[in-house]
């Protein structure tokens, strides 16, 4: 047998690092994702294969001793198979377009399909227990994780986060991604606003009001049609983006290119680095690619409905 999930990755619109510490969140699934195909071996081993590389350990070794990357599915391999006694081994392969490091939720789109894949060889698990599954995976790499992009990945759609309500976009958001190709670390930019908060817990705790405002007046202007607030709500939530720092010079320099042909534009994920997004009228998009340095990637975003997949397929490995 072998058991294949998917999820999609993610961008959030509104409330980023904020939601950390408690504020809500607004975010969307994109249509990129995660393929995770597992299948039970012979051997003691669980094999990991993708294209950043590949691990294989003994089942007894703890996910602590593996690198970063591969914690998550040695973690949720191990936990399986300790408590399925017909397990031997264990062989999980992964292919993903979601470009990495960039904020675009590659390891929690990750964490889903593994969870799924993992556990649908043993049983059926209800789309709650994979999403506690999926987090406690993500916890291995990055401790703090506020559980939103795990959540998105696995119901798809637009959701507000932490009360998971699906929004219907009723205007159709035109959002583009512009990838700064600058790698960053979700964990330490997450550390550095915990920083932020330390040494001033009065201004901090003034940011997440107004970004818990901002979101309500951003829910609003979607029930309104109101493509002009939503992009203006952008720029307003990456002003306080700016103060809490995860901003740099390079996202700056983006965001101040596609000024003059988007509604609205900000860092999307935990900044640093990564990417930004952008709301732009259909007239304008064509002229985005001439707005960015060559190097950068640019594309448009669609939001994925379908959420996390499953499957199990026959199959017998040849002898
Ligand atoms: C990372 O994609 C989003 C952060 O808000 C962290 C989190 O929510 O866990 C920076």
């Amino acid at each position: 047998m072998k058991s294949i999930a998917s999820a999609p990755g993610k961008i959030i619109l509104f409330g980023e690092h904020f939601v950390v510490h408690g504020t809500p969140a607004i975010l969307a699934a994109i249509n990129k994702r995660v393929t995770v195909t597992s299948t039970f071996t012979e051997n003691k081993t669980i094999k990991v294969n993708s294209e950043l590389g590949t691990l294989d350990v003994p089942i007894s070794s703890s996910y602590k001793e593996a690198k970063s990357k591969f914690r998550p599915f040695v973690y949720l391999a191990n936990k399986m198979i300790n408590s399925n006694q017909n397990a031997n081994g264990l062989e999980i392969e992964i292919n993903s377009d979601i470009p990495v490091g960039v904020g675009l939720g590659s390891s929690s789109a990750c964490c889903v399909a593994a969870a799924a894949s993992i556990y649908g060889l043993f049983k059926e698990l209800s789309s709650e227990e994979i999403l506690k599954m999926s987090i406690e995976a993500e916890k291995t790499i990055f401790p703090d994780t506020s559980g939103a992009d795990c959540t998105v990945c696995i119901y798809g759609g637009m959701i507000e986060y932490p009360n998971v309500k699906k929004i219907d976009n009723t205007f159709d958001l035109n959002l583009l991604i512009a990838n700064s190709m600058i790698p960053h670390n979700t964990k330490n930019s997450v550390e550095k606003v915990n920083k932020f908060k330390e040494n001033d817990e009065e201004r901090f705790s003034q940011l997440c009001d107004l970004e818990t405002k901002l979101i309500d007046e951003v829910i609003t202007a979607m029930k309104n049609n109101d493509a002009t607030t939503f992009g203006l709500k952008m720029s307003e939530n990456q002003k306080y983006l700016e103060e809490i720092q995860v901003s740099n010079d390079t996202l700056r320099d983006m965001i101040s290119s596609l000024k003059e042909i988007s509604l609205g534009t900000k860092i999307t994920g935990a900044g640093d680095g990564g990417c930004v997004i952008a709301l732009v009228k259909d007239e304008n998009v064509s002229k985005v690619p001439a707005l960015l340095p060559k190097y950068k990637e640019c594309f448009s975003a669609k939001i994925d409905t379908k959420g996390m997949t499953r499957e199990l397929v026959e199959w017998k490995r040849e002898k």
